[in-house]
């Protein structure tokens, strides 16, 4: 299947508004833990316009306001907007495409995206609008997750579906955004103007009862992942769970899974 845009962009549409409702008790878990580490890279502070693209139901905007500043949510699911909007009523929510957000140029002091512009279609499209919606010497900062090998939980989940199932089944288009990489995050960010750039990896732990669990958070909290886990055969699945189980028992503790996730934290500033 060849890369098209719109197919992308409708596919995630449609997973995350099916995502919405649950988002938050399934994969906001995994999410959340690099928050602090994002806002801080963006300089979010205090009295700062502050835009969170690709906001979901606004956990990452939520911790900016809590830091003093004004925020902005922007997202192009109208169910996770419902959710955020329901949640944060101190917040503003602004439906729009990350490709080309309905936003003044120039009119925000900050910008975060936590695990958002690897959905978008043409994410540097996101990046240069970003730039755009930045006053001169305002911060963008985003997360994508990083490669398996140091993003285990992920890697673990993938690895017992390619043995025990089938990852081609999966009927999602090919995706626009293939970052896994700080050497990515880097190459988007000079394309799109930002100077001052970094990129580093942030470390947390994604927590689970069991195997069945873990699956489940993924297959009600994703839109690519969740495809991929409903492709697969119903009698496929008693195998890939107990994979996956035998796969994660060194990640087992008292209280049950606590297997390790990473993520990048990749900023720039608009000069
Ligand atoms: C993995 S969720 C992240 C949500 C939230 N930022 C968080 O911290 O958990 C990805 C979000 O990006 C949104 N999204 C994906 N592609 C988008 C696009 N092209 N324009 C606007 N929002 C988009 C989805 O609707 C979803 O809410």
């Amino acid at each position: 299947m060849a890369f098209d845009p719109e197919a992308v962009r409708a596919f995630e549409r449609a997973g995350f508004d099916r995502a919405a409702a649950a988002y938050e008790t399934a994969f906001a878990p995994a999410t959340r833990c690099c928050i602090p580490r994002l806002l801080d890279a963006a300089g979010v502070a205090s009295g700062m316009d502050v835009l969170d693209l690709c906001c979901g139901p606004g956990f990452a905007g939520a911790e900016a306001l809590s830091r003093g500043a004004r925020v902005t949510g922007l997202d192009f699911s109208e169910a996770m907007l419902r959710e955020g909007r329901a949640r944060y009523p101190g917040m503003t929510f602004v439906h729009g495409d990350a490709e080309c957000p309905p936003l003044e140029p120039g009119r925000f002091d900050a910008a975060v995206s936590n695990f958002g512009v690897h959905h978008v279609p043409r994410p540097g499209l996101a990046l240069a609008a970003m730039h755009r919606v930045l006053r001169p010497g305002g911060r963008f900062a985003f997360t994508i997750w990083a490669a398996p090998d140091e993003n285990i939980a992920f890697g673990l989940i993938a690895n017992a579906v390619r043995a025990f199932g089938d990852m081609s089944l999966s009927t999602a288009p090919p995706p626009g955004g293939g970052l896994s990489s700080g050497g990515d995050c880097l190459m988007l960010l000079h394309e799109a103007g930002f100077a001052d750039t970094g990129a580093h990896l942030v470390r947390g732990v994604w927590r689970h009862a069991d195997a069945g669990a873990m699956l489940a958070a993924m297959r009600d909290g994703t839109a690519r992942n969740a495809a991929m886990l409903a492709a697969q055969p119903a009698d496929r699945m008693p195998a890939i769970e107990a994979g996956l189980a035998a796969a994660a028992a060194p990640w087992r503790d008292g209280e049950g899974l606590a297997v390790p996730i990473a993520c990048v934290v990749a900023y720039g500033t608009r000069p």
